[in-house]
């Protein structure tokens, strides 16, 4: 029997704590489409957390968890993709050591990541040299978890496209100094940027403050639409609003409510039939209803931590067999001392 032979993609997330609504609409809704076609690699990147987050590790353990649950939750299946952590699957740091050797100097510090966040530091007048020699090296720690499974594609938002670049410059280096193809060039897969912006307008984020997480009790959704940014020009219940310069509120109805449910907001939106607060409590109620679904999923599996657990380690058991595979490649390439 022929195997059929699926493109891989692989992609992480930092263990930040819980998820909101932008990074379901923004991510996980296109993972979940991703893996039914493609052999697919979720990791969550603890070492990756590690490079800024060195001094705060006490939350750690809890948000790997509360990642796994939003995944899994949110319809990233186990059965069909590889769900593992970083830190689980060491030959991710092996091979970062052997690209770190191969990686000039200067491609590191051209990463325009690096180099923001040397600006942050700058402005906030902290010394630059507070800056790890492994955040530094964070961006080939990122090529080390792609080439690791020889993925062809990378699903990536824009911010991370030039990581995705430099890893087709490392891939290529290494099979032009080892006289080998061993490694694919892969693409960026680009993620739409979310559709989704935080309740004041700005980008979703949890440091922003205006966020939905995908586990927010419905009342607390409710509460947080109420502070959604709406039709500036709408004093009063009585003025007529216009839906196009309502910024948050019907930006969120465009994604929750059906064609005719936007075709009926707007009319009663216009005619000042119904008031902004009215809308919101509608449009609470459709996010809730969305959500419930995967809120349920959650709330079943945070009673299984032993499951959870098991999904952890057998998947990054099953992802160290694929790495184990590329590290006897690149050493034998290398010709490390067998
Ligand atoms: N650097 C990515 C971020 O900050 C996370 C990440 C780490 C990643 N390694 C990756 C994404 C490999 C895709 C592939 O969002
Ligand atoms: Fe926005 Fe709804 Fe208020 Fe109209 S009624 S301005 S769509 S919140």
């Amino acid at each position: 029997m022929t195997e059929i032979i699926k493109n891989k993609i692989v992609s992480g997330m930092r263990p930040t704590g819980k998820l909101h609504l932008g990074h379901y609409f923004g991510v996980l809704k296109n993972w979940i489409n991703l893996q039914k076609e493609y052999e697919s690699y979720f990791f969550i990147a603890d070492w990756h957390a590690l490079t800024t987050k060195y001094n705060q590790t006490e939350d750690m353990k809890e948000n790997i968890e509360n990642v796994l649950l939003d995944w899994l939750a949110s319809g990233i299946n186990p059965e069909i993709s590889t769900i593992y952590l970083q830190s689980l699957v060491p030959e991710t740091a092996q091979l970062h050591i052997y690209l770190s050797m191969i990686t000039p100097q200067n491609w590191v510090e051209r990463d325009p990541t690096l180099k923001d966040l040397a600006k942050i530091m700058k402005d906030k007048h902290e010394n630059i040299s507070n800056l790890s020699y492994g955040l530094f090296g964070y961006p080939v720690l990122m090529s080390a978890d792609i080439m690791l499974f020889n993925s062809n594609f990378v699903p990536v938002g824009i911010d991370q496209v030039a990581h995705v670049e430099l890893t087709r410059d490392i891939a290529r280096r290494f099979n032009n100094i080892y006289k080998i193809e061993l490694f694919n060039e892969p693409q960026p897969k680009l993620t739409k940027t979310s559709l989704l912006k935080g309740l004041d307008g700005n980008k979703m984020g949890k440091s922003f403050n205006n966020d939905i997480k995908i586990s927010d009790s419905p009342e607390t959704t409710e509460q947080k639409i109420k502070t959604g940014i709406t039709d500036r020009n709408r004093i009063k219940k009585n003025d007529k609003g216009n839906p196009q310069n309502c910024e948050v509120i019907y930006d969120y109805w465009k994604i929750f409510g059906s064609n005719n449910e936007q075709i009926e907001i707007c009319t009663d939106c216009q005619s000042a039939k119904m008031g902004c607060a009215e809308c919101k409590k509608k449009l609470a109620r459709k996010i809730n209803e969305y959500m419930a679904p995967i809120r349920d999923k959650r709330k079943e599996l945070e009673k299984q931590p032993d499951y959870l657990r098991n999904i952890i380690y057998e998947g990054s058991k099953k992802a160290q067999i694929k790495a184990k595979e590329t590290i006897i490649k690149v050493e034998n390439a290398i010709r490390m001392y067998k």
